[in-house]
């Protein structure tokens, strides 16, 4: 062999091939990743209503055992039309209520029948004497909850500070809009899943530019991207260049776990001001490795006017877009990835420690900064900021508007899309002070007049 060629194959340059001095990997955060009870991160999850099942879940006449942060619980609708959601196992001997029979009001345990009212009161143990006095010495452990169209809330914190239900605007009859609940359980932690509406430069490489256009062509723009925060959720502005329009999406999270998108289909081929969600979505904590996205998917002609969308396709572990969930095959997901691939492949627990977060990533950073002050303020027994109920409903600011601006430079396009964006959200921002149906057409009809501002429209 020669040996000058032998000499140069085993001398690898320094400062590469660092596998050894990087093989191991830092532990996940506890103060993020830990949400059972007694945990700073689920006592802070606890403070927030959160979907925990899909009504159409309970329409079976039998109770569902289900696990939400950490804990093990049952839920049902009584014979008389009641939702309760209970800690699954029995006060008496510990059985599952998941084996228990509906009653008229409330459930029976199935072992010595005692019967528990969905407050947690035991209304009977029919096994003991009747002078017993135990089923008044004690209570079941029992959450309040909320129906609302085919998703059952519920809260899971101290019962001294329920907080009002959060009843978003985009979920209380928007014209034109029908919403249709779905559930999709993800084997990873809940904080990797719900970052991705604000890592909206994934759309860009993900969706678009490594793969095939899996939304439409215009997502593979880059995006003038911005984040701005309010105490209680960030929301990002996505400004594109497309042809002859300029297309402005603002998605939002808010603390700590809902989150809303635009129209998938949104092609920025025709005007239109203030389209609302498509997606509004919670992703709430099973446990430390578990999680699930529980939504609602928005159809109708307000959102989705060429009827792309699949109703049929949403419901329990379904939705009708690709790469949601594990139900495809192996080497269809490595061909084709999408969200559920990138996002459960991170791990059963993010290692924040190993990343390396880039300026794209801000939004990830805001988003995390502001959970962990609000583990610390439910820590320190503070007040958490939240949006406010105005008039019964909460105003969120999702929104897609696409306006024709003539083709320009990539130089004078920067200079015209910041103030632009600015006017769209403050005008988006400025409707905070009316409701329903006078804000959406107040923001619709200001939108409208931009393309005509002369702040704008010279040159
Ligand atoms: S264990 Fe439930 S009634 Fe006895
Ligand atoms: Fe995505």
């Amino acid at each position: 062999m020669d040996s000058s060629a032998q000499k140069a194959i085993v001398t690898p340059p320094r400062g590469r091939y660092v596998g050894h001095a990087k093989n191991q990997r830092p532990e996940p955060d506890p103060e993020f990743m830990r949400v059972g009870p007694g945990k700073p991160c689920g006592e802070y999850l606890r403070r927030f209503w959160q979907p925990v099942c899909m009504t159409e879940e309970l329409g079976k006449g039998v109770p569902v055992r289900l696990r939400i942060l950490g804990e093990d619980l049952v839920a049902f609708r009584d014979l008389s039309g009641n939702y309760g959601l209970l800690h699954l196992h029995c006060s008496h001997r510990n059985s599952s209520l998941e084996f228990g029979f509906l009653a008229e009001r409330g459930i029976r345990c199935c072992y010595h029948g005692w019967h528990y009212d969905v407050d947690g009161t035991i209304l009977e143990t029919p096994g003991e004497p009747t002078h017993s006095r135990i089923k008044e010495r004690t209570c079941h452990g029992a959450y309040p909850v909320i129906e609302w169209r085919g998703l059952l809330f519920a809260y899971l914190g101290p019962e001294a500070d329920v907080p009002p239900f959060p009843l978003y605007d985009t979920i209380n009859d928007l014209p034109g809009t029908e919403i249709v609940p779905y559930k999709i359980v993800y084997p990873c932690n809940w904080l990797q899943v719900c970052e991705n509406t604000m890592d909206p430069v994934h759309t860009v490489f993900l969706h678009s530019r490594l793969n095939r256009f899996q939304f439409e062509a215009a997502w593979q723009v880059m995006p003038m991207l911005e984040f701005h925060e309010t105490p209680a959720r960030v929301y990002a502005t996505l400004t594109y260049r497309w042809r002859e329009m300029i297309w402005v999406r603002t998605q939002e999270t808010t603390y700590p776990n809902f989150s809303q998108v635009g129209a998938f289909w949104e092609d920025a081929e025709e005007e239109k001001y203030f389209k609302r969600a498509s997606i509004t979505k919670w992703t709430v904590a099973i446990d430390d490795t578990h999680c699930m996205i529980i939504a609602y998917r928005s159809f109708g002609p307000a959102i989705d006017p060429y009827q792309r969308g699949k109703r049929e396709l949403v419901g329990l572990q379904s939705v009708d877009f690709d790469g949601q969930t594990e139900l495809r095959p192996y080497d269809v997901m490595q061909r084709d990835p999408s969200d559920y691939e990138a996002q459960v492949s991170i791990g059963p627990m993010a290692t924040h420690g190993a990343e390396n977060l880039g300026s794209s990533d801000r939004g990830v950073a805001i988003l995390r900064r502001n959970i962990r002050n609000g583990i610390k303020a439910v820590q320190g027994g503070v007040e958490l900021p939240r949006l406010p109920l105005a008039g019964g409903e909460v105003a969120t600011y999702v929104q897609d508007t696409v306006m024709p601006f003539r083709l320009r430079s990539p130089e004078e396009d920067e200079k015209l899309m910041k103030p632009l964006t600015g006017a769209v959200m403050d005008i988006v921002r400025s409707g905070d002070a009316l409701l329903g149906t006078a804000r959406r057409e107040f923001i619709e009809r200001s939108l409208r007049d931009l393309k005509n501002d002369p702040r704008f429209s010279a040159g």
